[in-house]
């Protein structure tokens, strides 16, 4: 049970929580603002920073979390795999995707979790994104094309079209998607390659870095086989509205942000930390309102 801070008074009615984000960069994240804002909003006595963090300084991070310095985690790039040896629990999900961005602590256990693939999941439904039987083409076959391609193979996606630079990551990850879902149809393929039919009613995210800021006029799909009866996802939120976003929209095309990942990937992290339904008390709309201005 989280303890609430009197909001009236000020005054904490526990030892404040501390949180923080680990990562290499990790100036840049936007989860320090997104957790002070609900912190603050719901009058939780927390805080939350970002510490820049290599493989070798993890240890101490996991002294931090086993002393109860730190109460909890989540874990951006590039320490999502390389953390999990340091883990005494793991969920299923973990094991299936191979990657941690989020770490709880019990009794001075460690327990990991992925709420990458929840986020996901969760701004397809916030959005009735329908997935169930659709083909879904990802772009990129890096970490985050990993939880993307989990979560839509939770959610009954029949055919899988993966296109990536390079050959070798994309067989990598469908051998990884065929392991989970062994019934899912799996192409590896190119633009140029796909027929009308599949691009005509695919469902299309971007899992590349191709469009971020700064260069925010890259996009990851040529123009020309973007198709306004497409559902476009791009998982970027930095700038919040991409390149491949801009065209979407422009021609008629049903496109989502990255931003509604992020915020419910942090609001699951809420829920798993504090042990209750932190996300259900949080208003999607404000909190991305609040956090467009600095993406
Ligand atoms: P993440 O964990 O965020 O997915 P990653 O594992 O480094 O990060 O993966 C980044 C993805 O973006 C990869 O699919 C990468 O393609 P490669 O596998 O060929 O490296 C893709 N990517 C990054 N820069 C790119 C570029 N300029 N053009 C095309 N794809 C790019």
């Amino acid at each position: 049970m989280c303890k609430f801070r009197n909001i009236k008074t000020g005054e904490s009615t526990a030892a404040m929580k501390r949180f923080a984000v680990i990562g290499n960069p990790v100036a840049h994240s936007l989860s320090p603002r997104l957790h002070k804002y609900v912190f603050k909003k719901l009058g939780i006595d927390a805080n939350y920073s970002a510490i820049q963090c290599t493989e070798k300084q993890f240890p101490e991070i996991i002294d931090r979390l086993r002393s109860g310095q730190l109460n909890g985690i989540n874990v951006t790039l590039p320490l999502k795999q390389s953390v999990i040896p340091y883990l005494d629990v793991f969920d299923k999900h973990v094991k299936a995707i191979g990657a941690v961005n989020c770490i709880a602590v019990k009794n001075r256990k460690l327990f990991g979790h992925n709420t990458d693939w929840i986020g996901f999941q969760k701004a397809l439904e916030n959005a009735k994104i329908q997935v169930d039987g659709a083909t879904c083409i990802i772009v990129g076959a890096g970490g985050a094309a990993r939880s993307v391609g989990y979560a839509l193979g939770m959610n009954n996606v029949k055919k899988f079209i993966i296109i990536n630079r390079t050959t070798k990551r994309a067989e990598d990850l469908k051998q990884l998607i065929l392991s989970i879902f062994p019934d899912v149809k799996i192409d590896i393929s190119k633009w140029c390659e796909l027929d009308l039919e599949v691009l005509y009613q695919a469902l299309i995210v971007n899992c590349t870095s191709v469009g971020m800021v700064p260069n925010v006029n890259d996009c990851p799909v040529p123009e020309k086989y973007l198709l306004p009866s497409q559902t476009i996802i791009d998982i970027i939120y930095s700038p919040f509205r991409t390149k491949l976003y801009r065209v979407g929209q422009s021609i008629g095309t049903k496109t989502l942000s990255g931003l509604p990942m992020l915020i419910h990937q942090a609001l699951a992290s809420f829920d798993i930390w504090f042990n209750e339904p932190i996300s259900e008390k949080v208003q999607m709309d404000e909190l991305q309102d609040f956090l467009k201005q600095y993406c």
